[in-house]
């Protein structure tokens, strides 16, 4: 006898049939599935909410992502890199108002020079915050000694995202050179365990020609990786971009976004105590975008710090919310927005993931 849904949303583990089963419900399931998702984030990391300051470094990037808006080859970037003064008040204005934590995020370039602005920067964010603040580093692939200098300087989680880790489609959505080599990626992502981080990653949800079976994949990915912390969202299109050519295969925006929160959701149930990210993709889809995500097993909201006049200049797709102000701060109602939905922000605290603790023992 096949199991109802109800049975299969309390059980503690699933196998690839049962992900694809959760992947594929419909109408009124969808919010069973991701009322149980919020009912085990409750239970495993309670209802509470973690901030990263959002800084976007640079957009100077050596890569050619065919979905990127910032990939090398878009002439129509006006490239920019933040100076040290920008990057420490925003650093600054993350300290001073409890967030706990930053994300240091940039363009990928492996040079020495790159490797040392970072490491700069760490230290100095450490020593003007008293080094109470957490730091995630989102600088694309670099070699494990890059990895471990920066942890050293005082990194303690990245974010490498592989995007999808079906093989086939990675290369659908890159060029297949030594440059973007899926293989490298995998292995970025063993190094940085290896280098001591909170290690995360995360994947694009309804890329053209991306089916259900492969989202299951990528959860199940997540698991076999034993990785500490996800950030995923719905993929949107840029014009800008190669991928734009095949959008004809791109499900309606609606349903990329409610994959993108059953994704949330079921991550949530494979792998109770991780990090996972509402992400700001999901905002563009939806202005109620970001409480979406926490109501369906997400625990991290990243507020955008970069200075306004950069963001512009910052689209990794089309129609990127926020370009002024976030309105969560400016408002100072992103703590009303989360209370109203039954969540905690947690001020002055790092949030690191739980999942990584209990591994360290
Ligand atoms: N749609 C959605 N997400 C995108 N990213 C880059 N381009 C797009 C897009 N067109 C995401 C990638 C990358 C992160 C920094 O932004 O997952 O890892």
């Amino acid at each position: 006898m096949t199991k109802t849904l109800d049975q299969l949303l309390t059980q503690q583990s699933f196998s690839r049939e049962d992900l694809i089963r959760l992947l594929s419900v419909k109408g009124n399931d969808t919010q069973k599935v991701l009322d149980r998702a919020l009912q085990v984030k409750a239970e495993a990391v309670g209802r509470k909410v973690y901030l990263r300051g959002l800084i976007e470094l640079s957009n100077i990037c050596a890569k050619d992502c065919c979905y990127c808006g910032i990939r090398k080859s878009n002439k129509n970037v006006h490239r920019y890199t933040l100076s040290d003064e920008e990057v420490y008040a925003a650093a600054d204005f993350a300290w001073q108002k409890g967030f706990g934590s930053l994300v240091i995020q940039s363009g990928e370039l492996i040079a020495p020079a790159f490797t040392n602005h970072i490491e700069r920067l760490l230290i100095g964010i450490h020593q003007r915050t008293n080094a109470e603040l957490s730091i995630t580093l989102s600088c694309g692939e670099q070699p494990l000694e890059v990895f471990k200098r920066w942890h050293q300087a005082g990194a303690h989680r990245y974010l490498l995202r592989i995007e999808s880790t079906d093989r086939e489609l990675y290369y659908q959505i890159h060029p297949h050179n030594s440059l973007h080599a899926y293989e490298k990626r995998i292995e970025g992502l063993k190094n940085l365990r290896k280098a001591g981080y909170q290690v995360g990653t995360g994947v694009m949800i309804g890329l053209p020609g991306q089916t259900i079976e492969n989202l299951a994949d990528d959860l199940l990915f997540f698991k076999s990786m034993d990785l500490d912390m996800i950030g995923m969202g719905p993929y949107i299109e840029h014009a800008e971009t190669p991928l734009y050519d095949r959008r004809n295969l791109l499900w309606p925006t609606e349903e990329r976004f409610r994959m993108s929160l059953l994704m949330i959701a079921g991550l949530r149930l494979l792998m109770p105590d991780i990090n996972i990210a509402s992400s700001t993709a999901l905002e563009t889809l939806d202005p109620l975008g970001r409480q979406s995500g926490l109501l369906a097993g997400g625990n991290v909201v990243m507020p955008n710090l970069t200075p306004v006049s950069n963001r512009l200049d910052y689209m990794l797709y089309d129609n990127k919310p926020n370009l002024d102000k976030d309105p969560a701060l400016s408002t100072s109602s992103l703590n009303e927005v989360i209370e109203a939905i039954g969540e905690k922000i947690c001020y002055y605290e790092q949030g690191n993931s739980q999942h990584f603790l209990k591994r360290q023992g």
